[in-house]
């Protein structure tokens, strides 16, 4: 596998990040490590307990690991999982909701027990929603923290749904997306109009606190988020960027997604 690693203290990068030659191969490789962390808690018999996003970004990656659990008997009955994000409002049937998604590209084809399973529900009363993220938050931390969490990147930045603006000690709870975002994630709705205006997202507060977060970025489209994120000071206005205050946070991108670094 062809990987290129920087380091840190050697040039003016403030995230590491690894360089694919294609995005399968990144995807491959990141299946591989949430592979490696799963056996070994199993090892041990702790649970293993991942971040997990939507979008094509980790599709790749969710499907290389159905193979391995389908070829090579890697078993996800120790595996946790906490999504991101869901639109607002939104029914967990509806063929749009990242419920859906992500029954269709992971949850459905592997042994994970339902209720090990955690998305945010978009169902929930609005006047509740605020007491819902704190319990989101909490039942992270009852589950004893997030080991790896799995990010994607919008073009402008954003992490989860958490847009330009979003406060780097957010925690789970409502927002309102961009106009550039819905524009974006139109393609999954029959029209613009279709797309929801709200979500309720993991903050940048909750992202912050996993143990060890793998941000995957594939494509030119991405290059500008991706060498904002890694070179400029870390700003609000791009949300990925505030990944920098983490210690064990590293970008995995293909050639393309590092034309500007
Ligand atoms: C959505 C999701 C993000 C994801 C982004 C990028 O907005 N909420 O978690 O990173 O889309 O999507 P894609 O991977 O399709 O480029």
């Amino acid at each position: 596998m062809m990987a290129r690693t920087l380091n840190t203290n050697l040039i003016s990068n403030k995230i590491p990040y690894e360089i694919y030659e294609s995005s399968k191969q990144g995807a491959i490789a990141v299946a591989q490590m949430i592979a490696t962390l799963i056996k070994e808690k199993q090892r041990v018999g702790e649970n293993c307990v991942l971040g997990l996003a939507t979008g094509s970004t980790p599709e790749p990656m969710y499907a290389e690991l159905i193979r391995m659990h389908k070829e090579e008997g890697l078993s996800f009955k120790n595996v946790i999982t906490f999504n991101l994000d869901e639109y607002y409002p939104m029914k967990p049937e509806s063929s749009q909701s990242y419920h859906y998604f992500m029954e269709k590209q992971l949850f459905a084809h592997v042994d994970i027990k339902e209720e090990n399973v955690h998305v945010p529900d978009g169902t929930i009363q609005e006047n509740d929603i605020k007491e819902y993220g704190a319990s989101y938050d909490k039942q992270i931390a009852d589950a004893g923290g997030i080991d790896i969490q799995i990010l994607g990147i919008g073009n402008n930045g954003h992490i989860g749904f958490n847009e330009p603006g979003a406060s780097r000690y957010s925690g789970t709870r409502l927002i309102t997306l961009d106009e550039n975002t819905r524009e974006a994630n139109a393609r999954n709705f029959s029209h613009l109009e279709e797309v929801p205006y709200r979500a309720i997202t993991m903050g940048i507060g909750s992202i912050l606190k996993s143990k060890k977060i793998m941000l995957l970025a594939w494509g030119d489209k991405k290059a500008d988020a991706v060498q904002k994120s890694i070179l400029e000071e870390a700003t609000e206005s791009v949300p990925a960027s505030l990944l920098q205050a983490h210690n064990n946070c590293v970008f995995i991108i293909d050639t393309a997604a590092s034309r500007l670094l």
